[in-house]
C-alpha cells in the first residue's frame, strides 16, 4: 500500500519502500515557476533529512517532465529559490536522485535532470537545452554539466543549435543513462534502488579529453549559424569554461551571463514571439467550432508551390492526390517532389525507405474527378483569376459534400472565387510560402463566408503539418504581401530620390534582414511584380506616385537571377549580384524624368523610411481588421519575409523605439509618397505594447 502523499504547492511526494517519488504537477507543461522551485527545494531537503528515505525519483505529472523555466517570469526579477539552488540541493542530498523523464525535459527541466545522479527516459521523451532560441544561454548548469557527459564539441553543437533530442538518440549520445522498458516510474524506482546510495554528481566529473581542433571546428560551425545572435556566441564561451575554470566559478559566470541576456531586448523579443505563436492559434469567434476530419488531401497544380505543398502533407503521413493539366506537367511535378526527397536523402535528413514510403502515398492524375474522396483540396495553379475560377467550378462539381477548397493565391480576391461555387462556406485561403516544405508560415485567409469549422480545420491541419498559421482577412496581398508591397514601393521611391539598389539592400541587411528587397526580387523574378502591376494598372490612382523603374528593367529583359540580370547582374550565372551601370542609368533617368534632384541617403535614413512603410501599412491592416492583433503581423514578417527575429517583428521593434523617431520616419514616408498617402494611427497600435 503506498503511504499517503505530502504536498508542497504543485509538488507531491509519495513514498513507497524507502523510495520517495517527487511528482511535479504544474499544468500544462510543468514549467519550473517559483512555486515549483520552492516546492521542489522543500521536498528535496525534507527527503534528504528523512532517514526512512533511501532514494528519490523526480517525475512529471501529465504529459511531460518539465518543459523548462516559466518564461512568463523572465520579464522581471526572478524570485528565490532559483533553479541553481534547487539543483544544488539535489547534488547536496546524500541519497541518489533519479530523473524519470517522459515528454519534454527542456531547458531548466533537463538541467534539473543533469543535477540528478541518473536519468532514465520513456520512449516519447525529448531532452535538450533550447535556451538560445529564446535569446539566452542555459542558466542552471547546462553549459557545465552537459559537456561533462558528452564532451565539449558535442555540447557546443547541441546547445548552440538548441537541439531537441529524441529518447533513442539521447541514450546513444549519453545525454541520458537508460531507456525505460515500459513502466517509467517502476524502472526509475528500480534504478534508484540499484545505485544503492551511491551518488554520481556530474559536477565532480572531468570533461572528456578532446582535440583542440574538434572543439574549434564545433565552435566555428556554431558561429556560422549565429548570424549575429549574441546568445550563441555567449553559449560557446560559457561551454568552453567547463574545461578551463573550476566548476563553481564557471557555474557562477554562466548564471551571470544568463541573467544579463535574459534582460536584453533580443531575449524579450524572442519571448514575445514564443507567446505570439501560441496566440495565433486562438481565433476569436471559433471557440466552439469543431475541426472536420482530414485524412486525405488533393493538390491541384504541381508547379513550384504545388509540389512543395504536396510534400508538406506527405511528410505528415497524409495521402495526396496530385492533379496537373496534362501528363507532361504531372511528370514534371512528380520529378520536383522526387528530387526534393532525393536531396533530403543525400543530406542524411531521411533514409531512402522513408522517401519510398512518402512517394508511395502520392496518387498522380490529370483528372479532377480523382479528388472525389478528398477531405481537403489545395489549389496552386497559375495566379490568374480566370484559371482559378475554372478550377473552382470544376472542383465544386467533383468534391464530396463537406470537402474544403483551399487556395494558395498570393494576392487574388478569395471572395470572388468563393462566389463561383455552390459552397462558399467551404472556401479558405491557404497561403504557403516558398519553398512550401521549408517555410513554417501559413497565412490562413478567412473569406467573407468561410465557415467557422472550416477555419478551425485549417488551424488543425496547420498544426498537423507543423506550420505556423496566422489568420488574415481578404485584401490585396493579405497581411504579408500587402505590407511587403508597401515596403518595396517605398524602397523603389528611395531609388528615385538618390539611393541605388545596393545602398538600400546594404542598409536593410545591416538592420538584420537576411536579404535586401532588390536582391529578393532578383531571386523570385521581377516578372511576378510586373504582372501584378499590369493587373492593377486600371485601378491605380493616376495622381498617385508611381515608380516605373521595375517596368523599365523588365522591358530590358532584366527579369532577375534566372535571366542573368535584374536589379544586379550575375556574371556567368553566378549567385552573387554585382551592381550594374545599366541599372544606375535607368534609376538616374527615372529621377530626371520626375524632376527629382538626387540626394544621397544614409543607411539610417533608408532604414527609417523602409521600416516606417512596414509599420504604417501594418497599422492600416489592423484598423481594417485584416489582421487580428499586432503579434500576428509580427509573426508574418518574421517567419515569411526575413524580418530579423531579434527585433521581434516590426511592431514590437517600433514599440521599443523613441516615439519621436517613429513619427519622424512616418513624416519622411508621408512626404515621399505624397498624394493619397494614408497614415495609420501608429501610436494607438504601439500603445497596446505598454502593459
Ligand atoms: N514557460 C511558460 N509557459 C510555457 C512554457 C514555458 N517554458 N512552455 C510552454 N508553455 C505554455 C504555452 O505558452 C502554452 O500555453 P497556452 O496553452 O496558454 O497557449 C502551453 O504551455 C502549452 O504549450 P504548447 O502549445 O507549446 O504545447 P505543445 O504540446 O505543442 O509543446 C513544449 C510543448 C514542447 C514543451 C513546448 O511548449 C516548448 O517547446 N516549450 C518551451 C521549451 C523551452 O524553451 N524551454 C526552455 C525555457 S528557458 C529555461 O529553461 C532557462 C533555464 O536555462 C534556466
Ligand atoms: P507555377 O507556374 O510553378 O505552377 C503552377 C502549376 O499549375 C503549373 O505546373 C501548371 O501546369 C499548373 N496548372 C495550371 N492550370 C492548371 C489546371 N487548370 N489544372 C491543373 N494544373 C494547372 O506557379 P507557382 O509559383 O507554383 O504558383 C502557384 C500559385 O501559388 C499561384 O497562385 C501563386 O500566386 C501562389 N504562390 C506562389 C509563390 C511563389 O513564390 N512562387 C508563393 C506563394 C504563393
Amino acid at each position: 500500500m503506498p503511504e499517503p502523499s505530502e504536498q508542497f504547492g504543485p509538488i507531491r511526494v509519495q513514498r513507497s519502500g524507502g523510495i520517495a517519488t517527487v511528482v511535479i504537477d504544474n499544468p500544462p507543461v510543468n514549467a519550473s515557476s517559483w512555486d515549483v522551485r520552492r516546492g521542489l527545494l522543500t521536498a528535496i531537503e525534507q527527503m534528504s533529512a528523512d532517514p526512512s528515505v533511501s532514494g528519490i525519483v523526480l517525475i512529471g505529472a501529465g504529459k511531460t517532465f518539465i518543459a523548462g523555466a516559466d518564461i512568463k517570469e523572465f520579464d522581471g526579477p526572478l524570485r528565490d529559490p532559483q533553479m541553481p539552488a534547487v539543483i544544488a540541493a539535489v547534488e547536496a542530498c546524500a541519497k541518489p536522485v533519479v530523473a524519470a523523464i517522459h515528454g519534454a525535459a527542456l531547458g531548466a527541466g533537463y538541467e534539473l535532470a543533469l543535477g540528478c545522479d541518473a536519468r532514465i527516459v520513456a520512449a516519447d521523451a525529448i531532452v535538450g537545452l533550447p535556451e538560445v532560441m529564446l535569446g539566452i544561454i542555459p542558466g542552471a548548469g547546462g553549459t557545465q554539466r552537459l559537456p561533462r557527459l558528452v564532451g565539449l564539441s558535442a555540447a557546443i553543437d547541441l546547445i548552440t543549435a538548441g537541439r531537441r533530442v529524441k529518447a533513442n538518440e539521447a541514450v546513444a549520445l549519453g545525454m541520458v543513462d537508460a531507456m525505460s522498458t515500459g513502466d517509467l516510474h517502476a524502472d526509475a524506482v528500480q534504478l534508484a534502488r540499484s545505485v544503492q546510495g551511491r551518488k554520481r554528481r556530474l559536477s565532480e566529473l572531468d570533461v572528456p579529453a578532446e582535440s583542440d581542433a574538434d572543439i574549434a571546428a564545433a565552435a566555428d560551425r556554431a558561429i556560422g549559424r549565429a548570424k549575429g545572435a549574441a546568445a550563441i556566441v555567449e553559449a560557446i564561451t560559457a561551454i568552453q569554461k567547463a574545461a578551463t575554470l573550476p566548476f563553481a566559478q564557471a557555474l557562477a559566470e554562466e548564471r551571470a551571463t544568463f541573467q544579463r541576456l535574459r534582460q536584453s531586448t533580443e531575449a524579450a523579443a524572442k519571448r514575445y514571439l514564443f507567446f505570439a505563436e501560441r496566440d495565433a492559434f486562438r481565433v476569436p469567434g471559433i471557440e466552439h467550432a469543431r475541426a472536420r476530419a482530414v485524412t486525405s488531401v488533393g493538390v491541384v497544380g504541381a508547379g513550384t508551390m504545388g509540389a512543395g505543398i504536396a510534400i508538406c502533407f506527405l511528410d505528415a503521413g497524409l495521402p495526396v492526390t496530385l492533379i496537373e493539366r496534362d501528363r507532361n506537367a504531372l511528370d514534371a511535378g512528380l520529378a520536383r517532389i522526387r528530387s526534393t526527397y532525393q536531396r533530403m536523402v543525400d543530406t542524411g535528413r531521411i533514409d531512402s525507405a522513408t522517401m519510398a514510403q512518402r512517394l508511395a502515398r502520392v496518387t498522380p492524375s490529370t483528372d479532377l474527378a480523382a479528388l472525389a474522396g478528398a477531405d481537403l483540396v489545395v489549389e496552386a495553379v497559375f495566379e490568374d483569376i480566370a484559371v482559378k475560377q475554372t478550377v473552382f467550378r470544376e472542383l465544386d462539381r467533383v468534391l464530396k459534400p463537406g470537402a474544403i477548397l483551399g487556395s494558395n493565391t498570393s494576392y487574388l480576391d478569395l471572395d470572388v472565387l468563393a462566389r463561383e461555387i455552390s459552397r462558399p462556406g467551404d472556401v479558405i485561403g491557404l497561403h504557403f510560402f516558398a519553398p512550401a516544405n521549408v517555410m513554417r508560415l501559413l497565412e490562413v485567409v478567412r473569406g467573407a463566408q468561410t465557415a467557422p469549422d472550416v477555419l478551425a480545420t485549417a488551424l488543425a491541419v496547420a498544426k498537423a503539418i507543423r506550420k505556423l498559421p496566422v489568420v488574415a482577412r481578404v485584401c490585396e496581398g493579405f497581411i504579408g504581401n500587402r505590407i511587403y508591397s508597401a515596403y518595396r514601393t517605398q524602397c523603389e521611391f528611395m531609388l528615385e530620390e538618390g539611393a541605388l539598389p545596393a545602398d538600400v539592400d546594404a542598409a536593410i541587411t545591416s538592420f538584420g534582414f537576411a536579404m535586401g528587397p532588390f536582391a529578393v526580387t532578383d531571386l523570385s523574378g521581377l516578372d511576378i511584380a510586373w504582372r501584378t502591376r499590369q493587373r492593377l494598372a486600371l485601378i491605380r490612382d493616376p495622381k498617385a506616385r508611381y515608380s516605373d523603374v521595375l517596368d523599365k528593367l523588365c522591358e530590358a529583359g532584366r527579369l532577375g537571377r534566372k535571366a542573368g540580370k535584374g536589379w544586379y547582374s550575375y556574371p556567368e550565372g553566378g549567385r552573387r549580384g554585382v551592381p550594374d551601370d545599366a541599372v544606375r542609368a535607368i534609376v538616374e533617368d527615372a529621377s530626371r524624368r520626375r524632376g527629382i534632384t538626387r540626394v544621397q541617403m544614409t543607411p539610417g535614413q533608408i532604414q527609417a523610411r523602409a521600416l516606417a512603410a512596414i509599420v504604417n501599412e501594418a497599422t492600416l491592416l489592423l484598423a481594417e481588421a485584416i489582421a487580428a492583433r499586432p503579434s500576428d503581423v509580427d509573426l508574418v514578417l518574421v517567419n515569411g519575409y526575413g524580418f530579423p527575429s531579434q527585433h521581434g517583428g516590426p511592431l514590437f521593434w517600433a514599440s521599443r523605439q523613441p516615439r519621436a523617431e517613429i513619427e519622424a520616419g512616418l513624416n519622411a514616408l508621408a512626404a515621399s509618397v505624397g498624394h493619397g498617402f494614408r497614415r495609420g494611427d501608429v501610436g494607438k497600435v504601439l500603445d497596446q505594447f505598454k502593459t
